[in-house]
């Protein structure tokens, strides 16, 4: 019998984590669509862990910015994938934190006893980003394909203005503020007063964490190659984004973005805009040990939380991990690893600087701050800075990773963080068996 956790649910094993290269968006995965991406991680994480299909009860997946000819990504990802069309699946978005909402969620029902096996990842094409047309646009083609002559087909247009005509990309600025996530990092790093350098010295050790990690081949295990469709000429098997030569020097030349003549975020301690796509086997500890399959870790507890969006947008993960913690019945300065999402360089230090702030600790509502960050243990293979981003694939990447590295340090929890979107923000602490 596995181990019950102390509120009576089962505990939950994640048995293996598997992600396609990160590429920068409009290289070698700019012909792919998301359902593709996802399509390929699936299939070789099930032929890698040699899981009978049969066994898997449930995919959950998810997606940040929509496929909108396949909004039902994750029962896509089901049927484009071959596995039995018996698997019932759904499809999850929170923002960066998509793809530990989609292993919480897995996580939930494989507790309650409600599934045994699931799938849970995510993926993200930013090469194939949704383009709209405008409102009047799209009210015309509908008008236009209800008229039963031709001169009734054409009238809807004839009331177009020129601008009209021009394309609407998907929203890349937050809904309730109008501010795009680079403009809310920037007001982060001011109002948090987070130097340029700091936020280049957070963007550099992320570069040379992510080279070293892949130099001493630690992401080998947990990176599939992938022949690129159609022609299948090239092979991707890196993540392309990581610059192993980038200095200190080169990231303090360049030029601010979002706020070009008082900001401090640049090119190089954000982000980049990403293609990719990452799941994980997830199953009862009862299951994995009928099954053979040694769990690479447990779910121990999380916890979501928001802030207010006009407030400080990406903070989220400081008001997140203390209740995760409490959860787990653990204090920050007992977890023996940190993966903390890199949105920005600005975002993660406003979260370092808040999880050790008693002033934020109150306004949080928590009678004391959760204690410093070593920052030997923080994001120890690299970042999302350096790894690249693909929205909704980026939390099981964290996941895969952080057990990875447990089990290579023979260490027992790692808590893993991401901001989000809306304010919000999730943590999850692992634990090795
Ligand atoms: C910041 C952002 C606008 C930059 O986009 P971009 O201009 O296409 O970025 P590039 O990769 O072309 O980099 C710009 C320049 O900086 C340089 N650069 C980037 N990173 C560097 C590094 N680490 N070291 C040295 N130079 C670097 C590039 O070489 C390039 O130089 P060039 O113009 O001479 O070719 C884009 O990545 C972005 O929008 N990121 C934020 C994504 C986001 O909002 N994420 C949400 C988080 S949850």
């Amino acid at each position: 019998m596995g181990t019950k956790l102390a509120n009576g649910h089962r505990r939950v094993a994640i048995v293996k984590g598997l992600r396609t290269p990160f590429v920068k968006a409009g290289t070698v995965f700019g012909e792919l669509t998301a359902l593709e991406l996802g399509r390929i991680v699936v299939q070789e994480l099930v032929q890698r862990s040699e899981i009978d299909p049969m066994e898997i009860d449930q995919v959950v997946f998810g997606q940040v910015i929509p496929t909108l000819t396949a909004t039902g990504i994750a029962r896509e990802v089901v049927i484009a994938a071959g596995l039995p069309r018996k698997i019932e699946a759904h499809t999850v978005a929170r923002a960066c934190a998509t793809s530990i909402q989609a292993l919480t969620d897995a996580a939930n029902s494989i507790a309650l006893g409600l599934s045994e096996v699931a799938i849970a990842g995510g993926t993200e094409s930013m090469s194939d980003a949704p383009i709209f047309t405008s409102r009047p646009l799209a009210q015309a083609l509908v008008q236009s394909s209800r008229g039963r002559s031709l001169p009734e087909k054409v009238r809807p247009f004839q009331k177009l203005k020129p601008k009209d005509l021009l394309p609407v990309p998907p929203a890349i600025a937050e809904y309730s503020t109008g501010l795009t996530m680079g403009e809310s990092a920037e007001k982060m790093a001011k109002e948090n007063r987070i130097s340029r350098k700091e936020q280049d010295e957070i963007a550099l050790a992320s570069h040379q964490n992510a080279a070293r990690a892949w130099k001493e081949g630690k992401l080998d295990g947990e990176v599939m190659h992938v022949p690129v469709p159609p022609e299948y000429e090239s092979v991707a098997d890196r993540d392309n984004i990581i610059r192993e030569d980038t200095t200190l020097e080169a990231l303090s030349a360049l030029k601010p973005v979002f706020d070009r003549k008082y900001g401090t975020i640049t090119a190089g301690n954000s982000s980049p805009l990403t293609d990719g796509a990452a799941a994980l086997l997830v199953m009862s500890e009862e299951k994995a040990k009928s099954l053979g399959f040694e769990p690479l870790g447990f779910v121990r507890a999380f916890a979501y939380a928001a802030t207010d969006p006009a407030d400080q947008l990406l903070q989220g993960p400081a008001y997140a991990a203390p209740i995760a913690l409490d959860r787990a019945g653990m204090k920050l300065s007992d977890v023996d690893l940190i993966e903390m999402h890199e949105a920005f360089a600005a975002q993660v230090a406003s979260n370092i600087q808040a999880l050790a702030s008693k002033e934020f600790a109150k306004k949080a509502g928590r009678a004391s701050p959760a204690g410093e960050v070593d920052p030997s243990r923080l994001n120890v293979n690299g970042g999302s800075i350096a790894l690249g981003h693909p929205f909704a694939a980026t939390g099981a990447r964290i996941v895969t990773t952080a057990l990875g590295e447990l089990g290579r340090r023979n260490k027992n929890t790692v808590l893993c963080t991401v901001c989000a979107a809306g304010g919000l923000g999730a943590a999850v602490v692992l634990e090795r068996p």
